[in-house]
Formats: structure tokens, sequence, C-alpha cells
């Protein structure tokens, strides 16, 4: 599993694996934060679980664990913590309350959104599922509880293939993200059935940007997020997600690589891949950008912005993500 687990480091210690990717002006205004937070966290006996697009200063500095969108659910499910800290965006904190409901659940920011997310209802998935009476539903994991609650099962990029194909139906719901319903579908037989939700992040890319960048560097590896669109997977050397991308680059060790992806990627494997270099045209994700250290200090200070999710609706939600969780990689 490609998470990233933070030891017991002193400030001076994560600055050291740091220091990088995060000029020393910058450092002055987050040291004390980190080392606040990070007394809280003991005080409180909180855990922060943060994704992979979070910033370095969140990644390194205050992060128990970070981590693709499976890995956090499941991460969740596991915690003895009294506090889950979700640094990430809404639908990541809604998860893992699902997995967790007896678990407090906070996240730094009641904004921190999703554009697939925003992109679907509930009631639009009871449309869809009159329309195509007896198709099972998949829904990717960036969703509501609502759309969760209408639906057979999630899943993430990192097992979108296996959990259609675990169905052992002929035609799949599949929503909301049309750009990895396309990706699912080039590697199934099932037939998919798609949504039209994107990625403001990565729609944005383009194929004729990553052939610029390949000839501009004969040598790169180019690993992309199935939420883009189809020319630019196909123009990539690998697609996966963002866990699987981090693997990518620990167990190849390319000389140069392109990520197309968020931007804060690149920075946070940098560190532990000192001799790669990153080549960085990337987008921010500005839901996930909502996310700072000083929003997660005031939140476990003081315990603001919990996660709540009606009775009926969790009850419906969680039995689709633990499906999900028992699916796997
Ligand atoms: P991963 O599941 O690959 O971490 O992706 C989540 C996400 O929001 C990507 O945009
Ligand atoms: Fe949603 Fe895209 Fe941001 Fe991921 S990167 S949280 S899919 S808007």
């Amino acid at each position: 599993m490609s998470t990233h687990q933070k030891l017991d480091k002193n400030i001076s210690e994560i600055y050291q694996r740091i220091s990088k990717v995060i000029p020393d002006v910058e450092w002055k205004f987050h040291a004390p934060l980190i080392e606040k937070i990070n007394k809280l966290k003991k005080e409180k006996n909180a855990v922060i679980l943060a994704h992979n697009y979070q910033t370095p200063e969140i990644y390194h500095g205050v992060a128990d664990i970070a981590a693709d969108s499976l890995a956090l659910a499941v991460e969740a499910a596991k915690t003895t913590a009294d506090i889950i800290v979700l640094c990430g965006v809404h639908f990541m904190a809604e998860t893992a309350k699902l997995m967790n409901p007896e678990k407090k659940v906070l996240i730094p920011d009641m904004q921190a959104g999703c554009s697939l997310s925003a992109s679907i209802t509930g009631e639009d998935v009871v449309m869809l599922k009159e329309k195509y009476p007896g198709v099972p539903v998949v829904s990717y994991v960036n969703t509501s509880a609502d759309v969760k609650a209408e639906s057979d099962v999630c899943c993430t990029s990192a097992n979108a293939v296996k959990v259609v194909e675990s169905l052992g139906s002929d035609k799949v719901i599949f929503l909301p993200d049309h750009y990895l319903a396309n990706y699912v579908q080039k590697n199934t037989k099932v037939k998919i059935i798609s949504w039209q939700g994107t990625c403001v992040v990565h729609e944005k890319f383009t194929a004729k940007e990553v052939e610029d960048i390949k000839k501009q560097n004969p040598e790169i590896k180019v690993i992309a997020h199935p939420e883009c669109p189809p020319d630019v997977i196909s123009a990539s050397d690998f697609a996966g997600s963002t866990s699987n991308m981090v693997k990518y680059v620990k167990e190849n060790q390319p000389k140069k690589v392109l990520l197309v992806t968020e931007c804060s990627m690149s920075d946070n494997i940098q560190v532990e891949n000192p001799n790669v270099e990153f080549v960085k045209p990337c987008n921010l994700c500005p839901y996930m950008k909502k996310i700072t250290l000083k929003k997660i200090y005031d939140c476990l200070k003081n315990e603001t912005n919990e996660i709540k999710i009606g009775h009926n609706i969790a009850a419906r939600a969680r039995r689709s993500v633990k499906r999900m969780a028992e699916i796997g990689r």
C-alpha cells in the first residue's frame, strides 16, 4: 500500500527532509504551526489523514498517513484515534465518517469540495436507475453520501476496473467521471454507461502539451491520472491512482518524469526521490488548496467542522463504501 507514514520527528528533522521543496522564508511561518498541531494531536489522540494532493508542509509536516483516496478510506476504518482530521476534500471526510461512524471526523474547511462530486445528486442516480432498470450502479468515491446511498458499490481510480468486473453484469452505470468511465471502458468488456462529470484539474491537460514536453525531453516518463482526457492517457507511459503514481516513481526511478496531475504531487514525491527530475506543468486543485496549516490547527483545537451524515443515508452509503473496501486494490 502506498502510504506515507510520518515518524515522530522533531521540527528540524522535518525541515531537513523538505527543505528542497519549501523555501526558508516560507518555513518560518509553517514551523510554529507544525509544532503546535503535532502537540495537539498527541493531547487529543487525533490522527491526521492527508490526501497526496496536500501541500508539502501538510504532507510531510503533520500527516500521519498520506495516501490516495482508497487507502485513506481503509486507514480511516482502522484507526484507534478518537478524532480523525481529514486533510483533503469533503467527500473524503464523509467517506472516513462512513468507514468509522463512532469517531469524530473533522475537515479543516467545509468548502473543500470537488467538481466531480458536485456534478451529480442522489436524485440523478435515481433517474438513471429508472432509465436503465436492473443495471448496477458503480459510483466513484468522489461523490456525496447521497449518491453513494443510491449506488451498489463505490470505487476509486485504484480499483475501478476490478469493481466493475466484480458485479458479474454485462452492463454497468459508472458515474460521475466521464473520462474515468472512458478509461475503464478501454480496460473491460463490460458495457459502461457514463455521466458527464469531469475533474476541473485533469480536464485541462492536453495531449499536445504532453507531446511537446516529450519532444523537448526525449528520455522523460509521463504518468497520468485516469481522470485525464483519453488522448492524454494514450500519450502517457502509465496511468494510475495518485498512490500508484507514487509507487511508479519509487520503483522505476526515471531520470525525468512528468506527473500529469495536481501540482503538489511532484513536490511531495520529490522529497523521497532526490535523484528524479520532475518536469512540472501542473494544475492546482482549488478545493484541495483550501486546506492550510492554520485551518488544521483551528479545527483540531476547537473541534469544529465535524462531518455529520443522516442515519438513513449513512447506512446505505456505508454499504457501498464497505463493499469497495472489501474488493480492495
Ligand atoms: P486518487 O484516488 O487517485 O487519490 O484520486 C483522488 C482525486 O481526487 C484525484 O483527483
Ligand atoms: Fe475533485 Fe479534481 Fe480536485 Fe480531485 S483534483 S478533488 S477530482 S476537483
